[in-house]
């Protein structure tokens, strides 16, 4: 059988009425469906249409929403107790408790109680939808349609292929989500679909460096927004809670049957057993609401003779496009054999994923640091680096002066391999790369899902054609040296890419 395209005015169920369940209510009301919202706790539906009517009275008050739109879009909103109700819609979304045998139950009622023709979804950000397919009459009718919170705001849906799932019902959830106002990526049915599984290393990278004691919250958070993301990890981990972060990120890993890749970390798990759950509770890596992550100082801008940019490769040239841009005369040595940045006699290269020992110890060079990938953007200018045991104090000092007045904050970290941004990026791009090669998604969608439903501020795949993909193998295989273990191995297409390039 095939489903018929959802028309404009066709009625839409809801079923859970709790943060995500009266987004999606508000969503489809404001674009013209009538819809029915159930809960089974009492009420709970007729309190998600009064915090509704309030969200759309300030959007009418910001002037975002005109008065008559308000009024016809609560008066569409129906708060129902039964599945009976949803016998004249022609989508039934569920936003109910994360839990499979709930889901599943849900789902073989909800057959008995719709038309034929009537297509369910489910917004679960975690359980197989293929698993919550089983048991039902018709599952190839059930996809998932994972919006992202807030749902009114953000743009991003995974619409979700289970095992059974007919084509014709993903390209109607997705022309639906277009229709929405909405962004649709497809992707197939596997642990953390797109949006949480590409984001694990973004969390997992900062809880190492965190364990190994390199850097503090606050150092790795200012080299991360450096690069464009609006809050560093630590800042985010504390907005989603650690609590629900951690429960994400243990699904994965035992949906993966431990894959290493995906391991939790005892940093968090120290931060949950002590009840720091991050800003609902006031306190997490930080204290308070919101977080306190010190602002980065503002520099002098003085181009200073002893700085220059080594080396002519798109990183290289991404950094002199920075100094260009803040009007500093840089010089450049681009006959160097490698790149990164010239502070006197001090060498400070571009991180390979080697610490600055190693690379000291394998050139014989004392006098050398490695200094993190500079992607910078506008929206800050921290930087890691390490030096090298054997470089003198003095050099060091030179070091953080000297970059400090060509306009970019010196973090300095304890001398750990990949540094936060090269280890970060890279596996992040290894990661969209493996759900790429399983068959997860394709590149765009990995780019857009995660610029859409985490706001990055490039795609793993853009990232990728700036780096090039022997980079970001040659650092992601020192990792995997530095460390061992399954966590840094190199996705198969990343390989072929850099055969191919
Ligand atoms: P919530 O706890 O705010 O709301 C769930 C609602 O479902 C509650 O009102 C509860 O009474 C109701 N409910 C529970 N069992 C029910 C049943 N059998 N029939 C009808 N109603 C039932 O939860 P939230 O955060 O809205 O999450 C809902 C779903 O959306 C979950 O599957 C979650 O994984 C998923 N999700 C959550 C996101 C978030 O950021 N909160 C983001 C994306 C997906």
């Amino acid at each position: 059988m095939r489903f018929p395209p959802i028309e404009k005015t066709a009625v839409i169920g809801v079923i859970g009425a709790g943060t995500m369940g009266a987004g999606i209510a508000q969503l489809a009301a404001m674009h013209g469906h009538p819809v029915r919202l159930m809960d089974t706790n009492q009420g709970a539906a007729a309190a998600a249409i009064t915090r509704i009517e309030k969200a759309l009275t300030t959007l009418v008050e910001k002037g975002r929403l005109k008065e008559e739109d308000r009024i016809a879009s609560i008066a569409r909103l129906q708060p129902v107790d039964k599945l009976d109700a949803m016998a004249d819609a022609s989508l039934v979304i569920e936003a109910i408790v994360e839990n499979l045998q709930i889901k599943q139950q849900l789902m073989r009622s909800l057959e008995q109680h719709v038309q034929p023709a009537a297509i369910l979804a489910t917004n679960t950000s975690s359980i197989s939808v293929t698993a919550i397919a089983n048991g039902m009459q018709h599952p190839g009718r059930l996809a998932g349609m994972h919006f992202f919170n807030p749902v009114p705001l953000m743009k991003l849906v995974e619409v979700i292929a289970g095992a059974e799932t007919q084509a014709d019902v993903l390209d109607t959830l997705a022309a639906l989500s277009e229709r929405w106002g909405k962004t649709a990526v497809r992707a197939a049915s596997t642990p953390g679909f797109i949006v949480n599984r590409i984001a694990r290393p973004f969390y997992a990278e900062t809880l190492q460096l965190l364990q190994e004691q390199a850097a503090t919250p606050a150092q790795i958070d200012r080299a991360m927004r450096s690069i464009g993301f609006r809050m560093g990890p630590c800042e985010v981990m504390d907005l989603i809670g650690h609590d629900v972060n951690y429960a994400v990120t243990t699904s994965v890993f035992e949906a993966n049957y431990g894959d290493r890749r995906y391991q939790p970390s005892l940093v968090q798990k120290a931060l949950l057993d002590g009840g720091r759950l991050g800003r609902k509770v006031g306190k997490g890596f930080y204290e308070g609401t919101p977080s306190a992550v010190p602002e980065p100082a503002a520099l002098p801008l003085v181009a200073p003779a002893r700085v220059a940019v080594a080396g002519n490769d798109a990183i290289s040239t991404h950094l002199a496009d920075f100094f260009i841009q803040r009007g500093l005369r840089i010089d450049y040595q681009l006959e160097a054999s490698w790149s990164g940045v010239v502070i006197g006699d001090v060498q400070l290269r571009f991180s390979d994923g080697r610490c600055a020992a190693q690379l000291s110890h394998e050139l014989g060079i004392d006098s050398l640091g490695v200094i993190d990938w500079p992607l910078l953007s506008e929206s800050g200018n921290a930087i890691a680096v390490s030096c090298a045991p054997r470089m003198s104090e003095a050099s060091r000092q030179q070091v953080g002066a000297a970059l400090n007045q060509a306009g970019l904050e010196a973090v300095i970290l304890r001398d750990v391999p990949g540094l936060v941004v090269a280890r970060t990026v890279a596996m992040l791009i290894n990661e969209a790369c493996d759900a790429v090669w399983q068959g997860v998604c394709t590149e765009p969608a990995a780019d857009l899902a995660m610029k859409l439903g985490v706001n990055y501020p490039a795609g793993p795949f853009e990232w990728l054609q700036l780096l090039g993909p022997q980079r970001v193998i040659v650092t992601l295989d020192h990792l995997f040296q530095a460390y061992r273990g399954e966590r840094y191995r190199v996705s198969p297409l990343l390989r072929q890419m850099a055969w191919v390039a």
